[in-house]
């Protein structure tokens, strides 16, 4: 277990100083549900300061994650983030709670993707989707044009099978899933990818909205300067493929999906990667627009999609979580499937 250094020895201040203030007022966002949780507070001050939003790790572990972020906040501003600057919460200060780093950044405005997402038939409209995506991707490229380093050797699949053999050595699924991975390496051998920074964990609830525009996108506490963007391109499609059952009965039909059921490891995963309706359509524009910009064949859609299945299976926080992603892969088809 990690020991953290007395607070008072590393001169910092202390969460109860910031949130004791007369002035201060506020609003608890979220409880993370992970097996490290942070609790995520914006002040809403009335005297016309900063609002922050202050981050506090309830485990050594989500300590490490809080102080990590921190950094990355401070590396992004480095790289001079052009458009999306304002998009992308300042570092404020650090405090500490428990001998726990807390994490003090600027707010940022706007609601998060995912209100919208679960809010009546959203994602059984095609336009609200497609709209979605846009901004996803129209983000991703601001910050892609940005932060680019340079090309280098797309080993990305092959990280990641090595990624998941070290997570998940003597599973009945790893097998398959790593021929899917090999599949993949073959395809992709021999080509390079600019690097640019990464945000590790680019899913619909991590970036904010506000009229139409990305107002925000935060939670960079598995975030790089350098790496390889396809990443968050994967995992962006992933995770909006991922919750279109969540308000329909087990075994019951998907709205305004036709041929999705809510059964099985990740229904709207397997119906996008391998259906061929509207939003098989629009995920796979997605990736492939995402690949067209990034100057790589837009028919390594299916490809970029099955690493990043894999990527969650080999990272995720939670156990379940990754398991259920591993089987998620091993079942997906080794190639993408013809269209009608
Ligand atoms: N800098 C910020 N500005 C505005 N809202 C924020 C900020 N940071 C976090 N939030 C809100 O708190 C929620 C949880 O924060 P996040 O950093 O994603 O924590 P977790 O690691 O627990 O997912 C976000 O979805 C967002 O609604
Ligand atoms: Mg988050």
């Amino acid at each position: 277990m990690t020991a953290w250094p007395d607070p008072a020895a590393r001169g910092g201040r202390r969460l109860e100083d910031l949130l004791a203030r007369p002035d201060m007022c506020g609003v608890l966002m979220t409880a993370s549900k992970d097996p490290d949780a942070k609790l995520t507070y914006i002040t809403t001050t009335n005297t016309g300061a900063e609002r922050v939003a202050v981050k506090i790790p309830t485990t050594s572990r989500a300590g490490l994650a809080v102080e990590r972020e921190g950094r990355m906040l401070v590396d992004l501003r480095r790289l001079g983030l052009g458009r999306i600057s304002s998009t992308v919460p300042r570092y404020v200060s650090s405090l500490h709670v428990q001998g726990r780093p807390v994490l003090v950044s600027s707010a940022v405005a706007g609601t998060p993707m995912s209100v919208a997402y679960h809010r009546g038939l959203h994602t059984a409209r095609p336009g609200l989707v497609r709209a979605d995506l846009d901004l996803a991707l129209g983000w991703l490229r601001e910050l892609w044009d940005v932060s680019q380093r340079g090309d280098a050797a797309l080993t990305w699949a092959r990280d990641t099978a090595a990624g998941l053999c070290g997570r998940w050595d003597g599973h009945p699924s790893l097998e398959a899933a790593l021929s899917r991975l090999e599949m993949v390496e073959g395809r992709m051998s021999g080509l390079h990818c600019t690097q640019t920074a990464v945000h590790g964990d680019f899913w619909f609830g991590n970036v904010l909205v506000d009229h139409g525009t990305v107002t925000g996108v935060v939670d960079w506490e598995a975030g790089s300067t350098v790496g390889c963007p396809l990443r968050d391109l994967a995992r962006f499609a992933i995770s909006y493929s991922l919750y279109l059952d969540r308000h329909t009965r087990p075994g019951a039909r998907v709205l305004g999906h036709r041929g999705l059921r809510r059964d099985g490891a990740a229904p709207g995963v397997t119906y996008a990667l391998e259906g061929d309706g509207w939003f098989s359509g629009a995920v796979r524009s997605f990736l492939a627009d995402g690949l067209t910009a990034l100057r790589l064949p837009r028919s390594l859609w299916y490809d970029v999609a099955l690493v990043g299945v894999a990527e969650v299976a080999a990272s995720a926080n939670d156990d379940g979580f990754g398991e259920r992603h591993l089987e998620l892969l091993s079942g997906l088809a080794l190639r993408p499937r013809r269209r009608r």
